[in-house]
C-alpha cells in the first residue's frame, strides 16, 4: 500500500513524531511505501469557505496544500498523527483536513484505509473521548476503513512517551497492516 502519514505536530522530534516513526518502521517492514508529511512545516492556509471548488477542486488558494492533495489522492491509507490540543487535533492538522473540502468527492470514492496516532499529557480515561469521536466521524463521513488507533495517554514529553507502551503499539499497528 501507499501510506501517507500526516504528522500534525510542530515538534519534529516530539512525542507525535515518536509514534509516527514507530508506525512507519513497522509498515515499511511489512512492505508498504510510506510518505511522511510534516504538515506543520508547510505553508497551508485555512479554508476560507468560498466553495469556489464546489467541494471538488481546484482550490483558489495556491499554497503547499497542492502537494498534500496529490499525496492523499495517490494514497491507499491515510494516517492522522497529532498531539492533543485542547482535546482535539492540532490546528495544523485540522487545517489540512478542512482543505479536503476541495477534493471531498474524490476522497469519498477511494475508500481509503486510515489510522489515528495521538499523544497527550493527560492520562485520565476520558482524555481522548472528543478526538476519538471526531476521528470516527471522519471515518464514517469520508468512507475510510479504520485500521486502528494508538492513543498515548501520559505522553507529555518525548522522555515520558519513550517509557510507555505506545511506541511499540504504533510499531505493531504498522507491522500488522495487510
Ligand atoms: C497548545 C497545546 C494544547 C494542549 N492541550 C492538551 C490537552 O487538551 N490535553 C492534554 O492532555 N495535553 C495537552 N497538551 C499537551 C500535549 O498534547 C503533549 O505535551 C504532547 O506530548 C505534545 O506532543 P508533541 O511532542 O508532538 O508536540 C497541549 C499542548 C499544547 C502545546
Amino acid at each position: 500500500m501507499n501510506i501517507v502519514v500526516l504528522q500534525g505536530s510542530p515538534n519534529r522530534s516530539g512525542s507525535t513524531a515518536i509514534l509516527a516513526e514507530n508506525f512507519e518502521r513497522g509498515a515499511a517492514e511489512a512492505g508498504h511505501r510510506i510518505q511522511h508529511i510534516d504538515v506543520a512545516a508547510k505553508n497551508i492556509r485555512p479554508c476560507t469557505g468560498c466553495v469556489t471548488c464546489g467541494y471538488e477542486g481546484p482550490c483558489v488558494i495556491k499554497d503547499d496544500n497542492r502537494q498534500i492533495r496529490e499525496a492523499v489522492l495517490g494514497a491507499d491509507m491515510l494516517v492522522f498523527a497529532t498531539p492533543l490540543y485542547y482535546y482535539g487535533m492540532s490546528a495544523q492538522l485540522k487545517t489540512v483536513v478542512d482543505r479536503f473540502c476541495a477534493y471531498n468527492s474524490s476522497i469519498n470514492r477511494k475508500h481509503m484505509k486510515s489510522a489515528l496516532l495521538a499523544v497527550a499529557w493527560n492520562s485520565d480515561g476520558w482524555t481522548f473521548d472528543a478526538l476519538e469521536s471526531h476521528y470516527q466521524t471522519l471515518v464514517r463521513y469520508l468512507n475510510f476503513v479504520d485500521q486502528g488507533m494508538v492513543l498515548g495517554r501520559g505522553c507529555g514529553t518525548p522522555q515520558m512517551t519513550a517509557k510507555t507502551q505506545y511506541p511499540a503499539s504504533a510499531y505493531r499497528l504498522g507491522r500488522e497492516l495487510r
